[in-house]
């Protein structure tokens, strides 16, 4: 059985991950809206990621039976000034999913959870992953600034990305 504060904050966690789906598909569509099909596909397989990461607490929640209790999503931002401007509000979000991982983990061995602790040690390398894989992203624009066609090639290029299937 899983501590009640624990499940507060997961529940509240699972808020935050559908959140970022919701997030990174608004940015996928500005993306789509503005002549950018690979930018697009590599925000929609972000939300993607981020929908399978509100499954795994959502299911480790219910392994421990605890309540899920899912709540309301806030609408995200619709409106940016450029594609980097897009790739640095996304890294600003993902340094915040890191620092709430982080004190979720502080939170659960505070209470001696050994089983959460575990749990979120798979988040805490799957961060610095995230973070990285946005910062290339934002880097890349930098390089290029506003000059179209350093755009468009990055653009290609993230055409390629494909959908990920997260370990259960
Ligand atoms: Fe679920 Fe991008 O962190």
């Amino acid at each position: 059985m899983i501590d009640d504060r624990i499940a507060q904050e997961f529940n509240d966690h699972i808020r935050f991950e559908m959140a970022s789906s919701h997030l990174y598909l608004s940015m996928a569509a500005w993306c789509e809206s503005h002549g950018l099909p690979g930018f697009s596909n590599w925000m929609r397989r972000q939300a993607e990621e981020e929908h399978q990461h509100a499954l795994k607490f959502f299911n480790f929640l219910l392994t421990r039976g605890g309540r899920v209790r899912l709540a309301d999503i806030p609408a995200p931002d619709q409106d940016w000034d450029s594609p980097l401007a897009v790739f640095e509000a996304a890294q600003i979000h993902e340094a915040e999913v890191s620092q709430r991982i982080n004190t979720l983990v502080d939170t659960v061995m505070s209470v001696r959870d050994h089983a959460a602790n575990a749990f979120l040690q798979w988040f805490v390398n799957e961060q610095v992953e995230e973070e990285a894989s946005v910062g290339d992203v934002v880097n890349r624009l930098r390089l290029v600034g506003s000059e179209g066609r350093g755009i468009l090639l990055v653009d290609q290029e993230l055409q390629q990305r494909e959908a990920t299937r997260l370990p259960a």
